[in-house]
């Protein structure tokens, strides 16, 4: 008997409706779910943390409790991605561990842990973490192809996840591009390693390929197969839950769920993607067969595309798949998965917009000294005298990278406490020592729902409608233009001027500079900065400003740090490239620029 592991309540909204479906949205079909029988109900982590709170006023506890309450006979289980848990960047043992604790404690029972590059170091607290609590611990590992991602390579590192104390294992394919022979090499290979604890694969139906690659998994001897209610599946997300079951029925792989009650649930969720139509993406809904020769995965391909025309760099895009290749090679074969796809893939913008290793994001930096854990394979020597200088062997770790980390709990505790319109629990201030800024802003009661259930569907002029609209129909934009009169375009609420952008399903916000006319995001109503000053220093990217370093009068030297810059969550220095003085000063923290604007003048 092969059973299922549900993704329609987390991946599958993530992967096709940038993560936003609501907790009353869920809610109502819980019952009918939680009759079907499931392996487990992935409902928590990846974004469903962050997105809740930045974008649907949602707490993200509050959500898991409820679906605990409402599914009691489906073991709940949540995404865990090791040390960074539900972020990008890494936290002391003991977050992770109180982390752990919190989650179990409001309803999570099996813990999905992967870490990006399948450092096994970063697993262990996590894992033992979990263990402890009594929730069940599914050890992944991320899949890649590479010399080193072998048959041998996954079979051996999930024995020792199994003596690690792993109660069920999983292929964690999120770029969708495991083929049938290798699924099925590796489940065997697991299998004929002696390996008890049951065996899962997580794939997306990017590739085109991978409804065999589930067949060749059963005929392997794969005891859980990850899927999704139809509507919400296919494209970027995973195959569907009524064909898998149907296709295995009268087989001795038979799930024995109930294809009624699932067409229910189908049911329902055509009601819900229609709701949410906002939100659909063609590119989503692609297949994609090229990933199986870049490795890219589809959201991550878009976005760098996206970037790429963000940052006016049309026609780019062969050059850019060529050179994200050689940069994952160069950097060791790291899987593309959160958080190392960003590094990978900025890197790789940044080197065909401005030349090979000229500008480094920190992040690139941290990769390189071991900050995210040990690359699978070793570092091209020369890439790391180019990121990290010529003392670069001084800078590299060789411990577990929480290893140097302070404890943090009971700082962000009395942090917290200091914001008197804040009820401080245990929860909210894991939420504030996960996200410090939206955690916080959301605590206050500060946090704006872009859309409720009872809004839905948004109407055409919504500006989140217009953006779906100037998608598909770029002309769209042009048109407005033309048909409504200056005084009726009533500044950026009415212009499709943010976006969403996904990188491997996860949303990110993206401004964008509407072309003629318009007020732009952010500049409000203060005067326009100059466009050309002698000595200016102008942003050679897209992003928003996160420190300003130097003040007018400031005397600098070539090479000092001006400002920093977030660009596709990732910070940039800008450095100076003269010896002078900071005559001006034309950008703030937290102000939104693109490539070519002016930010100081140093004479
Ligand atoms: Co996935």
């Amino acid at each position: 008997m092969v059973q299922i592991h549900e993704l329609i309540l987390r991946d599958a909204h993530q992967s096709m409706l940038a993560t936003r479906l609501r907790t009353e949205d869920m809610l109502p079909i819980a019952e009918k779910l939680d009759e079907i029988g499931y392996f487990s109900m992935e409902v928590w982590g990846g974004a469903t943390f962050d997105v809740p709170i930045r974008y649907l006023n949602q707490d993200p506890w509050e959500r898991i409790r409820e679906l605990k309450k409402a599914m009691p006979n489906t073991p709940m289980q949540m995404l865990e991605r090791a040390m960074n848990i539900v972020a990008y960047w890494n936290f002391p043992d003991d977050i992770v561990k109180k982390f752990m604790y919190l989650a179990k404690k409001n309803g999570v029972d099996y813990f999905r842990i992967f870490d990006a590059l399948n450092d096994l170091r970063n697993m262990k607290v996590p894992m033992k973490a979990a263990k402890e609590e009594g929730g069940h611990v599914q050890a992944c590992l991320s899949y890649t192809i590479s010399p080193v991602h072998t048959v041998d390579y996954y079979v051996k590192n999930f024995s020792q996840l199994e003596k690690m104390g792993a109660d069920s294992l999983c292929i964690k394919d999120m770029a969708g591009m495991i083929s049938p022979k290798r699924a099925y090499n590796i489940i065997k290979g697991v299998k004929d390693a002696g390996v008890k604890i049951p065996i899962d694969l997580h794939s997306h139906c990017t590739s085109g390929m991978t409804g065999m690659a589930y067949q060749s998994a059963v005929e392997a001897g794969v005891d859980v197969l990850d899927t999704a209610i139809s509507p919400i599946s296919g494209g970027t997300a995973a195959p569907p839950t009524e064909s898998i079951v149907a296709a295995l029925q009268g087989t001795k792989w038979d799930t024995g769920y109930d294809l009624e009650k699932l067409i229910e649930i189908r049911k329902y969720f055509l009601k819900i993607w229609d709701k949410y139509r906002h939100l659909h993406r063609f590119n989503a809904l692609k297949v994609d067969p090229s990933v199986t020769l870049h490795q890219i995965p589809g959201g991550m391909l878009s976005n760098l595309i996206f970037q790429l025309e963000e940052q006016g760099a049309h026609g780019k895009y062969q050059e850019i798949l060529d050179e994200t290749a050689r940069v994952r090679k160069e950097l060791g074969y790291p899987p593309l998965v959160t958080p190392t796809s960003q590094v990978v893939g900025v890197q790789a913008v940044m080197n065909v917009l401005h030349g090979r290793y000229k500008v480094i994001p920190k992040e690139t930096k941290d990769y390189c000294k071991g900050m995210y854990g040990r690359p699978p394979a070793e570092i091209d020597k020369k890439i790391m005298k180019k990121v990290l200088g010529s003392n670069w062997k001084d800078q590299v770790i060789d411990c577990r990278p929480a290893d140097l980390l302070e404890p943090m709990w009971e700082k962000r505790k009395s942090e917290l406490k200091s914001h008197d319109d804040v009820k401080i629990t245990d929860e909210n201030v894991m939420t504030y020592a996960i996200y410090p800024q939206v955690g916080l802003k959301f605590l206050q009661g500060k946090a704006q729902a872009e859309f409720t259930s009872d809004e839905l569907p948004l109407p055409m002029d919504h500006k989140l409608t217009r953006g779906m609209v100037k998608q598909s129909f770029p002309e769209a934009d042009d048109m407005y233009l033309e048909t409504e009169p200056p005084e009726k375009r009533s500044g950026p609420a009415q212009i499709p001027t943010d976006f969403e952008v996904e990188v491997d399903g996860e949303p990110y916000e993206v401004k964008v500079t509407p072309q003629g006319g318009f007020l732009v995001a952010g500049a409000g109503d203060e005067a326009d900065p100059p466009k050309d000053v002698e000595g200016g220093i102008k942003s050679n990217m897209q992003g928003t400003i996160l420190k300003v370093k130097v003040n007018k009068g400031d005397k600098v030297k070539k090479g000092d740090v001006l400002a920093t810059i977030e660009a596709m969550k990732m910070e940039q220095e800008i450095n100076c490239e003269v010896d002078g003085e900071v005559k001006d000063v034309f950008v703030g923290e937290g102000d939104a620029v693109k490539s070519g604007d002016l930010l100081m003048q140093i004479l």
